[in-house]
């Protein structure tokens, strides 16, 4: 089975499991309208985030890369009254569809949009007193990777989650001679936990309608829970 196997089998997934979500549909609809690229999660990997956060009670939400907020709504319909989710974005165009996509969902109130390189937006946190995070959703720009997972350490507590988007590349990741810095920013972001005894990390492959990839999991460790 191939690329079109797997599409089918996604469809397949997503008909049974997944009901049909005339918001969720809307803002795929606005964001191709836009002519955003339709990289966002698949219907089964949003249902996924949106588990993961109910499953640990989520409270605080960071994402890095919001797109058409697609993944946003999956993840910030999860949180409880009072949580809230900060999601941030470089391309204002980008913003605008996900602004409005977010509103359509009922979600502007809980949702924060900041706007910009997130390396300028993530150096603000600390200071505006935003952390910690319980969730992080870290799916932008690829070469960025090991400074979004610092980051995100950095504004994580005991206990955190943080997922990365694409780690795996159609399986370029394996590839130690390749010279996409993509994969070169996956491959640095694998380095850095493995060498890191604050997280304890996996990552799992998938396969669907946007081919062979797969996402990396990492638990952030209690001080005394480290290097075991
Ligand atoms: N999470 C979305 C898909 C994100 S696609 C979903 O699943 O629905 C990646 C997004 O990251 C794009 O919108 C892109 O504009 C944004 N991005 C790229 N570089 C960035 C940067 N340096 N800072 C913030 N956002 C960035
Ligand atoms: C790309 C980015 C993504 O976040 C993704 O899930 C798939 C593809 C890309 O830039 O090609
Ligand atoms: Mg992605």
């Amino acid at each position: 089975m191939g690329q079109e196997g797997w599409a089918e089998v996604e469809r397949y997934i997503t008909g049974t499991l997944i009901r049909p979500d005339s918001v969720l549909d809307a803002a795929l609809r606005s964001s191709a309208r836009a002519g955003l690229p339709k990289i966002n999660v698949s219907p089964p990997e949003g249902m996924f985030l949106t588990l993961v956060a109910r499953t640990m009670a989520a409270r605080r939400i960071l994402e890095i890369g919001t797109l058409g907020g697609y993944s946003t709504i999956w993840l910030a319909r999860a949180l409880p009254p009072r949580g809230t989710l900060t999601t941030l974005e470089i391309d204002a165009k980008h913003a605008m569809i996900a602004a409005a996509n977010i509103r359509r969902a009922g979600l502007s109130k809980v949702v924060e949009i900041r706007e910009g390189p997130a390396l300028e937006t993530l150096p603000k946190f600390e200071a505006e007193g935003k952390g910690p995070f319980d969730l992080f959703f870290i799916d932008a720009d690829k070469p960025s990777n090991p400074e979004y997972f610092a980051w995100a350490l950095r504004l994580s507590r005991p206990g955190s989650v943080i997922i990365v988007d694409n780690v795996v590349r159609g399986g370029a990741v394996a590839d130690s001679r390749s010279r996409d810095p993509n994969v070169g920013g996956v491959r640095r972001l694998n380095e850095m936990m493995a060498a890191e005894p604050r997280v304890m990390a996996t990552e799992i492959q998938t396969v669907g309608s946007k081919g062979y990839d797969g996402f990396a999991f990492a638990i952030v460790l209690a001080a005394s829970k480290r290097k075991r």
